[in-house]
């Protein structure tokens, strides 16, 4: 039985299904633990298939009105590349129901600061609270980069399978200098992990220390991602940050 999700009732469901999904405090700590180890942990089961669903049906919509294609290379991240449509916050919060009532819902925060061992906490920066990302052709790629805030949930509303690309990779542990990024020094010096993922996945990420990217699309495949943020102690002083990346990338 699927039920109707609507602004009114995601923060009930939020955190029935939470209580049941991780109700065991070892499971909780494991994947703790791995978020910490790795910057990354998937948690294909964060929200119901309800809650997902409609907030697929909801970033279709959105991408419909308001995608903008870009084609750019940013230097803050060692010249990578972002080949790839995007929606930003503003159009999102302009037509979205559910996605800022999922972003401000206590449960949801309360849970990620359980795996982070941090509180998790809103984004100081309205533009990098959700933004969507469509990749959808050969080359397509959201090259190496790291984010300006500590904690990211991605939902994986569509994606191609593993073979053609889209795949996540991760450095964990490194630090963005925006003057000097050296992101060919961390990918020689350290592990590059990759993580695959399917339609219907979340993962979080520790997005502000993590060096990560797509895999490049081979084909012409459709990935499209809900990208949610958050900020933590280490960034609850900002107010006026620099968002040269995002400025670039997101109207
Ligand atoms: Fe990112």
């Amino acid at each position: 039985m699927t039920t109707e999700v609507t602004p009114s009732n995601v923060e009930e469901l939020i955190e029935k299904h939470l209580a049941d999904e991780f109700g065991d405090d070892n499971k909780v700590r494991s994947l703790s633990q791995h978020f910490r180890r790795e910057g990354y942990v998937k948690l294909a089961n964060l929200v119901s298939r309800d809650i997902f669903a409609a907030v697929t049906t909801e970033v279709h919509e959105i991408l419909d009105n308001h995608a903008k294609r870009i084609d750019i290379h940013m230097k803050e991240t060692g010249n990578s590349p972002r080949f790839m449509s995007t929606v930003g916050q503003a159009a999102i919060r302009k037509d979205a129901q559910l996605i800022p009532a999922i972003y401000e819902s206590p449960a949801l925060k309360a849970f990620l600061s359980r795996i982070a061992t941090q509180e998790v906490m809103d984004c100081p920066w309205e533009g990098e609270k959700y933004i969507i990302i469509r990749q959808h052709k050969v080359g397509d790629t959201h090259g190496w980069h790291w984010g300006d805030f500590p904690f990211t949930v991605i939902w994986i509303i569509e994606a191609p399978e593993s073979e053609v690309g889209g795949m996540l990779q991760t450095v964990p542990h490194t630090d963005w200098n925006k003057d000097d990024p050296r992101v060919t020094e961390y990918l020689v010096n350290n592990v590059i992990k990759t993580w695959p993922h399917s339609t219907g996945e979340l993962y979080f990420l520790r997005s502000d220390t993590t060096l990560h990217r797509t895999i490049p699309l081979s084909a012409d495949r459709t990935r499209i991602i809900l990208n949610t943020c958050w900020g933590g102690p280490s960034t609850a002083h900002l107010t006026a940050q620099t968002h040269e990346t995002m400025e670039a990338m997101f109207d």
